[in-house]
């Protein structure tokens, strides 16, 4: 059983705190007006709830914006008989970071698009449009490039790396000098090993990955942001080796992870329920800077209702030029992408943009749950949908 005292000690805005992809009751999930209400200033709000899972989570306010200026951390929960055999475990936790408020960062969008669009373009024939924000650096462990985190490991020595893209607004791809990715678990859950040159995620995904250091010497890990305009970088090392921070921009060659790839390591077909089917249209007005899911603008959102037992089936279909994270609060659902009936269980998916992506889960956790872009900005504009059912 987990407790956890939150208090709220800033001066005049409330908060809250939601602790992203663990499976708790919805009083606990730290929505306001969804699950629950803020913390007001000065109040104390106590999160009781005991662990059912294992694996590599992460916490965020899920009050407006204070998750880009700093508001979240990781959240590993250890299994008591990890089969994992390692010498080393450490999380890397990935972030973007802005100099100016990410209020009048928000408020920059919606006057319009900083990057001037082409006479005439419409969103429909623009291209893939990587980032929403232009950030003054990128974090790794919470340093930027010029004083990166590092690490020291002996030659032959396995390093699990727990990672979290914790960023509020950016894809990264990542990549370790010299060194394959051995993919252990996604989302927290494990999946069966598959090796890789290099992976996308998007935010609030998260990835463990093992990489056997190869030999005496110093290795930079890049995560480098979607759009090219910049990366976050630690470095692992040897003892001998001095710490030599590579910075020049890797290339992403060779075998990259797809969803494809992802098989859980038991079946995970949901037990038999009534099928209860939507279709969910990702939409954008980036002239207006609102992001809505079948036309409705968050919170001004009719509730899915569903009931409990209910085997929902979602079709995401992305009519954008941008990436959507999306994050389903309370369950784990099953990524329907090339596995069949060893679909991976995942808390958030990648929609690229104008794809169709299908997920399912069953409904048995009652409450009210948010479904949301994970891109802290889209939430914020609209794009999110409560699903509901009772007990
Ligand atoms: Cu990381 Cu609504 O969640
Ligand atoms: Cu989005």
């Amino acid at each position: 059983m987990l407790r956890i005292e939150v208090e709220n000690k800033l001066p005049d805005e409330p908060t809250s705190i939601h602790w992203h992809g663990l499976l708790l009751r919805a009083g606990m999930d730290g929505v306001p007006d969804v699950s629950g209400f803020p913390i007001a200033p000065k109040q104390v709000f106590v999160y009781e709830y005991p662990l059912l899972q294992s694996g590599t989570y992460w916490y965020h306010s899920h009050w407006q914006l204070p998750e880009q200026i700093g508001m979240a951390g990781p959240f590993v929960i250890e299994a008591s008989d990890d089969p994992l055999r390692v010498d080393h475990d450490v999380v890397i936790m990935l972030g973007d970071w802005l100099y100016r408020s990410p209020y009048a960062a928000l408020t920059a969008l919606k006057k319009g698009p900083a990057k001037p669009m082409a006479a005439g373009a419409k969103m429909a024939d623009m291209k893939p449009d990587l980032a929403d924000i232009e950030y003054d650096a990128f974090l790794l462990n919470g340093r930027g490039t010029r004083d990166p985190w590092t690490y020291q490991a002996r030659p032959g020595e396995r390093i699990w790396l727990r990672i979290i893209n914790a960023a509020a607004s950016t894809y990264f791809r990542l990549r370790l000098d010299g060194h394959p990715l051995a993919i252990t678990h996604a989302d927290g859950l494990a999946v069966e090993p598959v090796t890789v040159d290099y992976l996308q995620m998007g935010m609030a995904e998260t990835y463990d990955v093992v990489v056997t250091l190869s030999g005496s010497g110093s290795y930079t890990l890049h995560a480098v942001a979607v759009d090219g305009s910049g990366q976050a970088i630690g470095v692992l090392h040897t003892p001998e080796a001095a710490v030599k921070p590579n910075l020049a921009m890797p290339t992403f060659e060779g075998r990259a992870l797809s969803y494809g790839d992802l098989r859980a390591v038991a079946p995970t077909a949901l037990p038999p329920g009534p099928a209860r089917p939507f279709t969910l249209a990702l939409q954008g007005d980036m002239a207006k800077y609102v992001w809505t899911i079948n036309g409705q603008v968050y919170p001004k959102t009719d509730p899915l209702v569903i009931r409990q037992g209910d085997r929902v089936q979602i079709e995401l279909r992305n009519e954008t030029s941008m990436w959507h994270p999306m994050h389903l609060h309370g369950h784990f659902f099953r990524v329907l992408q090339g596995a069949g009936e060893r679909a991976p269980f995942k808390h958030t998916v990648n929609v690229a943009p104008r794809e169709t992506v299908r997920i399912e889960f069953t409904a048995d956790n009652p409450g009210r749950w948010i479904f949301h872009c994970h891109n802290l900005y889209h939430l914020e504009a609209g794009m999110a949908r409560v699903f509901e059912y009772e007990a």
